[in-house]
């Protein structure tokens, strides 16, 4: 954290909420965006994801205030509240992900009392980059500490994802708030969602680079069709289950078994989808281990594919995107998140980046009228203290 958002942040406490009659001592905490490699919406499908921290963050500094009340405060809203009250809010709705983080402790009997919050940070919002779960993983790791919580950054993932399924509305997978718990610097994680093993890999291509673009179509995934795709889903794992039992996820089903599950013809494609990411996330990893950039290029444009066609999560700037870079011959592209507009992640050879970047900023504006953005990233640590 640099000395100037520290400064920020420790001053914004002191100058919003000067007094309180027994204020604790500030503490700093971290978490940060992320992207992923490959394993695309099948974290609510039991699936393979491989996913990693990326180093823009989110910061929080905090404080218990022994008042009882929860002040919060954000820098880049420039926005207050105060309440003791754990009830969804309309009109402040970045405090929604710290007030489903407090209720969500509470449900497990966690100490929580009054605190100070101020947070800030550098992760893209409505990017598809998880800005939404470091700020609840930031604030589950940060009360943990400051109210001597005993648990695992395992279980703090899992505290956070209930925020968001419970408390925001949007019934997410496990993979944001669990790759921004435990992650490792320079390490992507594999992650088995139904079970949640996992191993650390690391994603080292020399010669090549991972970059992303920036479609600047804001998603949200509340008002997006993502609790839609879950439905379809759970539905379609339901009809699965009846004809083979020991079928608990869809992405425990095979091809033999969707075609004679009575699926309607959108669960299909959602079941294609789901079965075609389980064979390309186990090949991007073993290539990945093999360094063979190439492969993992073509299993990223047909991950595209796929998403876009039969999971139908993407839209015309994002397609529009990843065909331009196919047509510049670039390795692979393909948009990563929750999808309905945020980012393309691009492999490339090292080097070409910034030129090809100022082609499709004009030729994407001229089309859309938007402006793309480009972010360069490294694989960053997960959630931290920072002293
Ligand atoms: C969002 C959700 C995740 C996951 C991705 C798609 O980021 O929060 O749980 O479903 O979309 O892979």
């Amino acid at each position: 954290m640099t000395l100037s958002v520290r400064e920020n942040l420790s001053s914004s406490l002191s100058e919003i909420f000067p007094d309180a009659p027994s204020l604790g001592p500030i503490r700093f905490f971290s978490a940060p965006g992320r992207v992923n490699i490959i394993g695309e919406h099948v974290d609510y499908a039991g699936g393979l994801v491989f996913p990693a921290a990326i180093n823009f963050r989110t910061h929080f500094a905090i404080r218990t205030n022994g008042l009882g009340t929860f002040r919060l405060y954000s820098l880049d809203f420039q926005s207050e509240f105060v309440t003791n009250d754990l009830n969804y809010s309309e009109k402040k709705p970045w405090a929604n992900y710290i007030l489903g983080v407090i209720s969500e402790a509470l449900k497990l009997d966690l100490r929580v009392e009054g605190f100070d919050l101020a947070f800030t940070g550098n992760i893209p919002q409505g990017a598809g980059l998880s800005s939404s779960a470091a700020v609840e993983v930031g604030t589950a790791y940060a009360l943990s500490k400051i109210f001597n919580w005993d648990i695992t950054k395992e279980k703090i993932a899992l505290l956070a994802q209930a925020a968001e399924n419970n408390f925001v509305g949007v019934n997410c997978g496990i993979m944001d708030q669990f790759v921004i718990a435990v992650a490792k610097l320079s390490s992507c994680i594999s992650l088995n969602t139904e079970s949640l093993e996992y191993s650390y890999h690391s994603l080292d291509l020399p010669g090549y680079e991972f970059y992303l673009i920036d479609s600047n179509v804001k998603h949200s995934l509340k008002e997006s069709e993502y609790n839609d795709r879950g439905k379809e889903v759970e539905s379609a794992t339901s009809k699965c289950n009846k004809l083979s039992t020991e079928v608990r996820t869809l992405s425990q089903a095979d091809f033999l078994l969707i075609e004679r599950a009575g699926l309607t013809p959108s669960e299909f494609k959602r079941a294609t989808h789901i079965l075609g990411e389980r064979s390309r996330a186990q090949n991007v990893i073993r290539s990945l281990k093999d360094k063979n950039a190439e492969k993992v290029g073509e299993e990223l444009f047909s991950c595209h594919e796929s998403l876009s066609k039969n999971f139908q999560v993407s839209c015309e700037e994002t397609d529009y995107i990843v065909e331009w870079f196919r047509s510049e011959n670039v390795l692979g592209a393909r948009m990563i998140g929750g999808g309905f507009g945020g980012c393309v992640l691009v492999l490339d050879k090292e080097g070409r980046s910034s030129d090809l970047f100022s082609k499709l900023e004009k030729e994407y504006f001229q089309k859309f009228g938007l402006n793309a953005k480009i972010y360069k990233f490294s694989i960053s640590e997960g959630v931290r203290e920072d002293s």
